[in-house]
């Protein structure tokens, strides 16, 4: 074996270079190598949990034998780089590049604006690339010319696995549509390509062109030669044994003596969830064993290897060809396949093992679905031992003590039954945040039963009924529910006794999220499974039975009359969308829907983020620690002893601050935050410390290890609440100036009221940004004591104070440097300074580059996010809807500095402000507690207080039993009462669009019609509801200071700089087209061409100061304004030499005129500061959305079937990046509204902070059908050349599908009614934010199937 151990260099190929590695660390995955020792920067760092896909590239392995590549996408922050010898691997700047010229997947995101930030795009693109390459290889029929073998529905879900939190994913589906054969390209979207009017032929001939035929070469030559060979052990402590034998001597050798810890490796994809900060002496590779890789299946059964890819498992389970396994075999592997395909996300699946996922689930109690699937098919397993070989059940496994590592599971073996004489059921259940994957399930549970029929009634003869990943360590059968019915007759009777059973056996452990939630699921899914086959759907289950052996569930479910319970939910994701834009060209090029800057260079990953800025020599890297208590003294730091955090340089804290320098971390308007805790930590995730180490790894290592010690005598308990807050006085002051004004007088409105609610509540959580760059920076010691900081941030300018500040230096002494961010949605805004300072102090002391790159766990916990608040309020309505008086009482959790905070309580209301409430009064504090600092999010304030006002109409509407759309009608502003609440803004007759708006979506969404039948829908369907809301929203945004700089270059090139950061919102495309238009005043015919000659270039704060932040939605079209400034300028001085040059030579060109303005020494660059003036600061945006949704009250889902959006976006400077920003900031609000749980525990500490536990929305949870139409409101002399702002306002819009969740839901309630088992009212009842499954089942009744059967069984005793 040592013979065969001792070959090979570890050889590898990235994008057709060849890497031979002479060592390495074997537990440096492929991301760290990538990232750290080649220049493809393109996978980047989104997570490290498998959970984003950021960095997700194609793998493509040779197989000498059958001459063969096979080619699959992985996600490269899990995989271990010394699985990858002999192996290519294909990152995206490798399918294309600037030099080399691009893709033609990445043109047509570019073309279809599927990049904003551009984060994730490469790996979107890599994702997608995988599919491509696969289904070319498949054998379908060749594709007309420019497409691929893929269908529409394959593209979709090739990316379904992939997070973006900019786009809201459409524009991506739509540009990978582009390449399916079965698409019709009349259903794409918004793209630069096609004009209107354009045929399908020419719109096919526009596209980018793609060769299917032209093989992209994903394994090169050269390698083919290096693909067989084994690591040389001697080199590299990883080992390959290729036969049982070999790894069971491998297990009894030096490998696992004298203490030496190894571990067994499939696809390593386990570290996502258990991180791993241990690291091992050995490796040892299952996937070499053939006998671990087998797969096959007969009338017998199927049986797995151990290292089985997931993938592979189910491309097997589907293939028809297979040999026929009869109809029970048939049905198990249908189920299966169905079931297995919604685990994780492909780029998991495909390095994923069987034998991996049993193992976790076995010794780490991993929630597992395959653990269950095969609980439920009384599957068994073949383990070798130390003592040897074994076999034995999977349950038995279940239940012993978790393996012991030197134990190795080889395989296991699923049964099929055969009795003639029995009829055999086989049924799998999943309920999770996201219908189609990457999200674990609430419970899983896997049904097998046999029946025969008893006169026209179902006899059970045996049933299994196993459950996992519900809150206990294993999964389980119901062996008492089964006992039970064992012998029994299927009848309602029986049935209900088995779900009171079932709900007692099946019990989530103590501190599993949502218990009864899941405890329902559990009765749900036995009621789904076996109500379809009792006494009351006898004569068609009895039917079914006599000709059918093996049968489904769901084909007598949706055979019987009422189609009560289907199983197979719908998994569609987009199945259409539609833009419109109007688009003006009175300041072309401003107006036109360009491409966003960049976008194709960022999908092939070749943009340049922080983190790919390469390290300078000696650098070093930070990590932070932080509290995890929420009050106490903080005696000292310990770190672990640990061979990964070998190379920990030093642990910088506030003792570090030089003389001269402040305890400050972040600044704005407001208070001042510290950097470090000092002694005392006051809030849980407060920073206590940086570790800097040599690697990132190392830094991260050793900040999670680190042990804190802490004291909390005589310490005060910590402020967690609003309540404990307003107990102890603890607020933030509002200055007075920024306090809003109450409008009328809320007692006479009281008084005019007909009826009254008083003292109703909301709250609302917080929300975290998930942007998928995290916090980072790098700083650089420069001569005299001076420092460059390169920062993701949206605010330079502050981060420079407050960096100058901490280091105790003049400002002139810092230069912070911010190209591009990787999505900030505010949380780069106060919350990323502290990142820079501390960056910056590490630096400054050890007098070394330090950079930071905050892992995402880490991020989550100490940023902070949306304020919650408490909200109490009393409201006065006429009997016809009209509402007269509203008083609020807020409290806003701020958490512990002032950030933003003061300027929340004017947001909420100015938001809140949309309806015509009479008289507003209010009282909003801002409480200061021991949680982590809450800042600006997205519309920070806006969508909470347009949400309440919804929330209150809902109210309203339930006590007057009215439509709630008639009572919002009621209340919406007319003019007068629009300039009455909103008395600073004076809004013209002409520019209030909001009841234009209004009309028009209910006549462009049937919004009637469609009423009418989501009535008709509720009144046919048990087990499924609808609902469907209309929402406006009124939206104040303010311009603020903005600098500019445009130079032009001998060349006549032109580099424009501006006070905003390209964040993903479009704002360096804007800018350059504005650059175009002004700078062509000169002559407008050369306006067009001007734009590629325009570069916008990164942030520096000794560039162009007073840079201001970038924020509140505006700073796009004020950095637009600036540049016009200086383009007037330069218009200016160059005006009369082009009519100089003109009248010589009869015409005169732009290089002309810039070389001849050079020879005259023609300032060629000019400053300017754009302020807007007072009457203009402020001007309101409007908008609205139809929502329409379906919830399945078994489980609580919501899918969204369609949304409508019209927004007013003025006269749009870019309506394709304004359309980017609507939908983007629709989508995100919908992760709000419906998905995204912030939570924490009992010390305030963040414990939703994993890809595992916060879901953003995916592609399969934004809605079916996306009509997004953006309206051009005109000419308005006030606003930046007629624009208005998009970023944060269709944010609001998003509660749309909220409310019709709520009405979904009301409908539910309406249908217990009618059985009369409704505890409570049909219509009051408050569907908390954010309406996740549990949240929605509970509103629909927990108990919905029990009082179901209860009402059945009343009718029959009747
Ligand atoms: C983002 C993400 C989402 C996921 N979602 C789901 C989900 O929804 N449902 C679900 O069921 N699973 C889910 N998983 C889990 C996934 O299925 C497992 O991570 C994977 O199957 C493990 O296989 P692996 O080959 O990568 O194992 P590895 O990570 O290589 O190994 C895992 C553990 O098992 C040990 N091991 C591996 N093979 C053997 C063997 N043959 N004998 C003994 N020990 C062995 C290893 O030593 C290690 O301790 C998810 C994983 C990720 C990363
Ligand atoms: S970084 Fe690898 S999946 Fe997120
Ligand atoms: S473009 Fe997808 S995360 Fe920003």
């Amino acid at each position: 074996m040592e013979e065969r151990q001792k070959k090979g260099s570890l050889v590898f190929a990235v994008n057709g270079e060849r890497f031979e590695l002479p060592c390495i660390d074997p537990s440096t995955t492929l991301l760290q190598f990538l990232r750290s020792g080649t220049c493809f920067k393109s996978p980047k760092l989104g997570c490290g949990e498998g959970g984003c896909g950021a960095c997700v590239v194609l793998v493509s392995k040779y197989d000498s034998k059958l001459k063969k590549v096979e080619d699959f996408s992985v996600s490269s922050c899990l995989t271990l780089l010394c699985s990858l010898n002999g192996c290519s691997i294909t990152t995206s700047e490798g399918l294309g590049n600037t030099r080399d010229g691009f893709h033609s997947i990445h043109e047509r995101f570019a073309g279809f604006h599927a990049s904003q930030c551009g984060f994730c795009t490469p790996g979107m693109c890599m994702s997608f690339f995988s599919a491509l390459v696969n289904a070319e290889k498949g054998n379908k029929p060749d594709p007309p010319p420019g497409f691929s073998k893929l269908t529409s529905s394959e593209a979709e879900k090739a990316i379904a696995g992939n997070l973006c939190r900019c786009t809201g994913y459409r524009p991506i589906a739509d540009a990978c549509k582009t390449f399916a054969a079965d698409i019709d390209i009349e259903d794409l979207g918004f793209n630069s390509f096609w004009k209107k009017g354009d045929s399908k032929e020419l719109k096919v001939s526009k596209l980018p062109p793609y060769y299917p035929t032209k093989n992209f070469c994903t394994y090169p030559e050269f390698l083919k030669s290096e693909s067989a060979t084994n690591l040389d052990s001697s080199k590299y402590p990883w080992y390959s044994p290729v036969s049982i034998e070999e790894l069971r001597s491998l297990l009894n050798s030096y490998v696992t003596e004298n203490g030496a810890s190894f571990k067994l490796v499939v696809g390593n994809t386990g570290t996502g969830y258990y991180k791993e900060t241990q690291r091992y002496d050995h490796y040892v590779d299952l996937r070499y064993i053939p006998e671990l890789s087998i797969i096959k299946s007969d009338q017998t059964g199927i049986e797995v290897g151990a290292t089985v890819t997931i993938s592979k498992l189910i491309s097997f389970l589907k293939d028809e060809n297979k040999v026929d396994l009869g109809s029970y075999g048939k049905l198990v592997s249908q189920k299966l396949a169905y079931h297995i395909e919604k685990i994780a996300t492909p780029f998991v699946r495909n390095s994923a093992s069987v034998g991996g996922n049993l193992v976790m689930a076995q010794k780490n109690g991993f929630p597992s679905d395959i653990a269950t699937l095969f609980l439920g098919l009384c599957a068994s397993v073949s383990l070798m031992t130390s003592h040897g070989l074994e076999k034995l059940t999977w349950e038995e496994l279940l239940w012993r003590p978790p393996l012991e590592s030197r134990t190795v599971l080889l395989s296991v073996s699923v049964p099929f039954k055969k009795d003639l004489n029995s009829k055999f059921l086989f049924e799998t259940y999943r309920a999770a945040p996201r219908p189609h994957g990457n999200a674990l399930a609430y419970v899983n549970a896997a049904f097998q039963a046999d029946v025969s029929l008893c006169q026209n009634d179902v006899l059970i003869n045996n049933i299994k009924l196993a459950f996992g990943a519900y809150g206990t360590k294993h999964a389980t059968r119901a062996k008492k529910v089964e006992e039970y019915l064992t012998g029994k007759i299927l009848n309602v009777h029986v049935l209900y006794e088995a779900l009171k059973l079932v709900k007692l056996e099946v019990v989530p452990e103590d501190g599993t999220l949502h218990p009864e939630y899941r405890s329902s699921l559990v009765v749900c899914y036995v009621f789904e499974f076996l109500y379809p086959f009792t006494d009351v759907h006898s004569a068609i289950s009895g039917g079914l039975l006599a000709g059918i052996n093996d049968i489904s569930v769901e084909k007598v479910s949706s055979s019987s009359k009422d189609g009560c319970i289907s199983q197979e939910r719908k998994q569609t994701l987009l199945s259409s969308a539609k833009q419109v834009v109007e688009s003006s060209t009175e300041y072309c090029p401003v107006g036109k829907p360009m491409k966003k800057v960049g976008a194709a260079m960022q999908a092939a990953g070749e943009a340049v983020y922080v983190d790919d800025i390469p390290s300078p020599p000696n650098c070093l890297h930070g990590a932070f620690i932080y509290s995890t208590k929420p009050l106490a003294a903080v005696k000292g730091i310990q770190l672990e002893s640990n061979q990964l955090t070998e190379g920990v340089a030093d642990i910088i804290t506030y003792k570090d601050i030089p003389s001269g320098g402040a305890n400050v971390g972040a600044m704005l308007l407001f208070g001042p935050e510290p950097l470090f805790a000092d002694d005392l930590a006051r809030c849980a995730g407060e920073r206590i410390a940086v570790v800097v180490a040599d690697s990132q790894r190392s830094a991260d290592v050793a900040a999670r290890t680190a042990l804190l010690e802490y004291d909390t005598a005589n310490i005060d308990s910590p402020i967690l609440t609003v309540e404990e807050a307003v107990e102890k006085s603890s607020f933030i002051q509002i200055p007075p100036f920024l306090y809003p004004k109450q409008v009328g007088n809320f007692s006479e409105g009281m008084a005019e009221a007909d009826h009254k609610i008083l003292s109703a509540e909301i709250r609302l959580g917080s929300e975290y940004y998930f942007y998928m760059e995290t916090q980072a920076a790098l700083a650089i010691p420069d001569e005299d004591n001076c420092m460059v900081v390169y920062t993701s941030s949206q605010c330079p300018e502050n981060a420079h104070q407050v960096i100058a500040s901490c280091l105790g230096v003049p400002q002139h002494n810092i230069r912070v440097i911010t190209r591009r961010v990787g999505g900030g949605f505010g949380g780069k805004a106060v919350r990323a300074m502290p990142v820079s300072t501390a960056c910056a102090l590490a630096a400054y002391k050890l007098r070394r580059p330090v950079r930071i790159y905050v892992n995402r766990n880490a991020d989550m916990i100490m940023t902070g996010g949306r304020h919650p608040m408490k909200v109490t309020y009393s409201v006065g309505f006429k009997s016809s809807g009209k509402i007269t008086a509203l008083h609020l009482d807020i409290l806003i959790n701020a958490g512990i500095s002032e950030d933003i905070s003061p300027i929340l309580p004017s947001n909420v209301i100015k938001a809140l402000k949309k309806y015509d409430w009479g008289a507003l009064s209010f009282d909003v504090k801002v409480c200061k507690t021991n949680l982590t600092s809450k800042s600006a999010m997205r519309a920070p304030g806006e969508v909470q207080g347009s949400y309440i006002a919804e929330a209150i109409m809902e109210h309203v509407s339930s006590l007057l039993s009215m439509e709630v759309d008639c009572v919002r009608n009621k209340n919406v502003h007319t003019i007068e009462s629009l300039n009455f609440f909103y008395d600073n803004i004076v809004t013209e007759v002409g520019e209030y669009t909001l009841p234009s708006i209004m009309e028009k979506l209910a006549a462009s969404s049937s919004f009637s019609q469609r009423s009418k039948m989501v009535e008709q829908f509720n009144q046919k369907n048990t087990w499924k509801k609808r609902g469907i809301s209309r929402v406006p929203i009124v939206y104040e945004a303010m311009q603020r200071p903005t600098p500019g700089k445009v130079s032009i270059l001998q060349d006549g090139s032109i580099v424009v700089e501006v006070g905003g950061i390209e964040i993903g919102q479009g704002l360096w495309t804007k800018v350059k087209q504005m650059t175009a238009y002004a700078l062509g005043l000169i002559e407008s015919s050369w306006a067009e061409d001007l734009v590629e000659k325009v570069r916008v270039v990164q942030a520096d704060t000794l560039s162009v100061v007073q840079g201001g932040f970038t924020a509140g939605s505006t700073t796009s079209e004020s950095s637009c304004e600036a540049v016009r400034l200086c383009c007037n300028v330069l218009v200016e001085r160059l005006t009369p030499l082009k009519k100089q040059l003109q009248e010589q030579n009869g015409s005169v060109d732009w290089p002309t005129l810039i070389r001849q303005a050079q020879m005259q020494s023609v300032n060629l660059a000019a400053n300017s500061y754009y302020v807007p003036e007072s009457g203009s600061m402020s001007y309101l945006n409007f908008g609205a959305a139809v929502s329409e949704v379906e919830i399945d009250i078994l489980t609580g889902q919501t899918t969204i079937l369609q949304s409508d959006l019209i927004y007013d976006c003025g006269q749009s400077l870019n309506p394709a990046v304004d359309m980017g920003q609507i939908e983007g900031a629709f989508v995100q609000g919908i992760g709000f509204f419906m998905h995204e749980e912030y939570l924490t525990n009992e010390d305030g500490l963040m414990v939703s902070n994993s890809t595992w536990a916060y879901k953003i929305p995916t592609i399969d949870t934004i809605p079916q059908n996306f009509n997004v139409h953006v309206v051009n409101s005109g000419h308005h002399e006030k606003r930046i050349l007629s624009s208005k702002a998009s970023g944060e306002p269709p944010l609001l819009l998003a509660a749309s599908v909220h409310c019709a969740t709520r009405a979904a839901v009301k409908a539910a309630r309406e249908q217990l009614k009618l059985w009369g088992k409704l505890d409570g009212s049909v219509s009051e009842f408050y569907l908390e934010v954010p309406a996740v499954l549990p949240v929605v089942k509970t509103q629909c009744g927990l108990n919905y199937v029990e009082k179901f059967l209860e009402s059945l069984l009343a009718q029959k005793s009747n």
